[in-house]
């Protein structure tokens, strides 16, 4: 277990004005993706859109580091450099997502549990070897009620997960990789904000005390959390600033100062709204860790609406989605403002 290495790595992942760009998308959801732009979902169009987006120009100006796929980090770039090695000689750390997916949990219905555990050691140390220094797991926790008027999250479902997010850490520290936590708090739902805060404090409290149980060294994770916003069916609908202020009261109450940085997923938001509150949050400061994006949809989408599977759109592609690592690195550092992106429209 290399500690100097894990620090150099969690640091650099959280480095003023950079954050990750989440492209560990599992084939299944990048068939979502594609499908939406009617491209079809092979291994080719999935290399050549990976491509595109980290052969940007000046990415790495914003982006400290790449989330990828299995499938994406045994990928070569057309003039066959492996992505990794492309990445890291451009200054992006590899990072991979190493769950097996949210399935359904037995006896809970509406509820998930992420698998994924067994032979993870002898994983990561093969993608260490390949070149990765973070890695991912993502646990989902929904927001409602079951079949029977029963309240959800169920404890089961939020214990279950914590328990397997903090197996996977050390195993993770062990292997000299640093682990992103990603407990995301759904926003799909009628549910207010005040039960989104209430949930989302609950699953953080619940995390790190699994997390502190397990031995995990909190020093060397990343945590990867969800803003506290209102259900999207819900009627009243939280402003930015409403936002920014529960999203840092429940971070301050449960994540410790040890940890190195916090960054966010953007989980359903618009691509605006996604900047908007990440910036809000770092205009309010004073969090002991720095606040950054991690984001798949929010830096993605423009890009990927650009493309459209068309080489001739490389170019605008990469435009549009420099421009969202863009406006999201100044968010980073509470420097956004509206108008840059009315400029760039
Ligand atoms: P979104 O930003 O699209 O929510 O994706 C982030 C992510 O990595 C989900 O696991």
């Amino acid at each position: 277990m290399d500690t100097k290495l894990m620090m150099e790595t969690a640091r650099a992942m959280v480095a003023p004005g950079k954050g990750l760009l989440a492209a560990d998308e599992s084939s299944g959801t990048c068939k979502k993706r594609f499908d939406s732009v009617k491209v079809e979902c092979n291994e080719e169009n999935r290399r050549a859109y990976r491509e595109l987006l980290f052969t940007t120009p000046k990415i790495a100006d914003f982006v400290s580091g790449v989330i990828l796929f299995d499938e994406t980090l045994r990928q070569k770039t057309k003039d066959g450099m492996p992505f990794a090695e492309y990445l890291k000689k451009n200054g992006v750390i590899p990072g991979i997502k190493v769950d097996g997916g949210a399935q359904d949990m037995a006896l809970h219905p509406g509820e998930k549990v992420t698998e994924g555990l067994d032979g993870l050691g002898k994983r990561l140390d093969e993608y260490f070897k390949l070149g990765a220094r973070f890695a991912k797991w993502r646990a989902v926790i929904t927001i409602g009620e079951d079949a029977n008027g029963k309240d959800l999250p169920s404890w089961a479902c939020v214990e279950a997960n914590a328990h397997a997010l903090a197996r996977y850490s050390a195993l993770c520290q062990q292997a000299s990789i640093v682990p992103i936590v990603e407990p995301e708090v759904l926003l799909d739902g009628s549910h207010s904000i005040e039960r989104c805060e209430e949930e989302t404090e609950k699953t953080l409290a619940t995390l790190f005390n699994e997390l502190t149980w397990h031995g995990v060294s909190l020093e060397h994770v990343i945590l990867k959390a969800s803003m506290v916003v209102s259900g999207k069916e819900n009627a009243r609908q939280a402003g930015v600033d409403e936002v920014a202020e529960r999203t840092l009261r429940v971070l301050k109450r449960t994540v410790p100062s040890a940890l190195p940085g916090v960054v966010f997923l953007s989980g359903g938001q618009t691509d605006e709204n996604a900047t908007a509150h990440l910036d809000a949050m770092n205009r309010i400061g004073g969090a002991p860790w720095p606040l950054t994006f991690s984001y798949s949809r929010a830096l993605q989408a423009v890009a990927l609406n650009t493309w459209r599977g068309n080489a001739a759109n490389v170019a605008a592609a990469q435009a549009a989605f420099h421009h969202r690592a863009h406006m999201n690195s100044l968010a980073a550092k509470g420097q956004w403002k509206k108008e840059l992106e009315k400029k760039a429209a």
